[in-house]
């Protein structure tokens, strides 16, 4: 299984045998507020700009999941959060590298979203979900999105 993953095979159940540290997770943030989840256009790299992502980031080593996706929504949006469950599964974005999107809730809705590294940002009903052009791994989130709009 082992020799699978390293030889490229991109399973969760493979990732699965990884250790931890051997493993880099992105984390991406569901921001729902008014039954709608905020999407963001990628600006960059131009082999992903145009496409729509839940905004978020890498994990830096030794950072909890909750304290990344705090400092990439800061970074990237201007907004302070706090951070709830995971909303689907780890989707695999490649043999080490899995996507974890995480509930992150506005501590100050009232508060304009400045994106820093995005050139678009959408608020999106449960029926509006399939519209953006998603990036793969977030596509795959959509059902689970979905379920946890019609949730709140
Ligand atoms: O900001 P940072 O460099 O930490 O990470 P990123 O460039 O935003 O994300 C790293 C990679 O994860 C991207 O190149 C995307 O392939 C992937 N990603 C994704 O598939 N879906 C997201 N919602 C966020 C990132």
């Amino acid at each position: 299984l082992r020799r699978r993953v390293l030889r490229g095979e991109q399973t969760l159940l493979g990732i699965a045998a990884l250790a931890a540290d051997e493993v880099q997770v992105v984390v991406a943030g569901a921001i729902v507020a008014g039954g709608r989840v905020l999407a963001a256009r990628r600006s960059a790299p131009a082999s992903l700009a145009g496409r729509w992502e839940l905004p978020g980031g890498k994990v830096d080593p030794g950072e909890s999941d909750a304290a990344a996706l705090t400092r990439e929504l800061r970074e990237e949006l201007g907004v302070e959060v706090e951070v709830g469950e995971q909303i689907g599964p780890d989707v695999a974005l490649g043999p080490r590298r899995v996507l974890r999107c995480l509930r992150a809730r506005l501590l100050d809705p009232t508060r304009p979203i400045e994106p820093t590294e995005h050139d678009q940002v959408r608020w999106l009903t449960a029926d509006e979900l399939d519209e953006p052009d998603w990036l793969d791994a977030d596509d795959e989130l959509l059902p689970h999105l979905r379920t946890a709009l019609a949730a709140r």
